[in-house]
């Protein structure tokens, strides 16, 4: 796949209205599951630093906010499953309700690494957020508790989503024309 010049070359998939409307719904509900509890929201870097911005604005607790880096190994636009730490925590998570807010889930391999490393640490509870999920991709079913949209098997970005570092600028989510 060839880096397009433009933005222009992006067809929208998901509109930023779109993606405002559902990032309200998502917020309200999180906020209504987690009344009275200790949150602390996870962020996965890069690619969800828009989502999340956005998404903890539209919840309605007291919150900490803490980020971890990952990035896996491979070609650009498959997942290999071998997941390496680029950033850790700033705090320790142990007796915390974390909720995991990710940009895309594709194969679940990157999950997959990240719940296991996370419940050695000894969290009161662990949730997952995804904006996106690529059903088709699934290698690994991790159960996402709260799901913006199901998309395609594209690959897609926009709204912190990348190609080789670009496009994360996007508002909105699109797919990349192909030929
Ligand atoms: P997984 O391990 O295959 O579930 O992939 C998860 C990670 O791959 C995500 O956190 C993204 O960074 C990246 N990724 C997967 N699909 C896409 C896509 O369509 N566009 C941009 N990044 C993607
Ligand atoms: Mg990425």
């Amino acid at each position: 796949m060839s880096l397009p010049a433009l933005a222009t070359d992006i067809e929208t998939l998901i509109s930023a209205e779109e993606i405002r409307v559902r990032t309200i719904e998502l917020g309200r509900e999180i906020t209504r599951d987690y009344k009275g509890k200790d949150l602390t929201i996870l962020l996965i870097l890069k690619g969800s630093f828009v989502f999340g911005a956005d998404l903890v604005r539209e919840i309605d607790l007291p919150l900490s906010v803490d980020f971890i880096g990952l990035a896996s190994y491979g070609a650009e636009t498959k997942s290999s499953g071998v997941v390496r730490i680029t950033q850790d925590l700033s705090r320790p998570v142990e007796g915390r309700h974390l909720l995991i807010v990710e940009d895309i889930i594709d194969t679940g391999l990157t999950m997959k690494y990240l719940l296991e490393n996370l419940q050695s640490r000894h969290p009161k509870s662990i949730k997952v957020c995804s904006l996106l999920e690529k059903p088709a991709g699934v290698q690994h079913a991790t159960r996402i508790d709260y799901i913006g949209f199901t998309i395609p098997d594209k690959f897609v970005v926009g709204y912190g989503l990348d190609y080789a570092e670009r496009y994360r600028n996007l508002p909105f989510v699109g797919a990349m024309r192909e030929g």
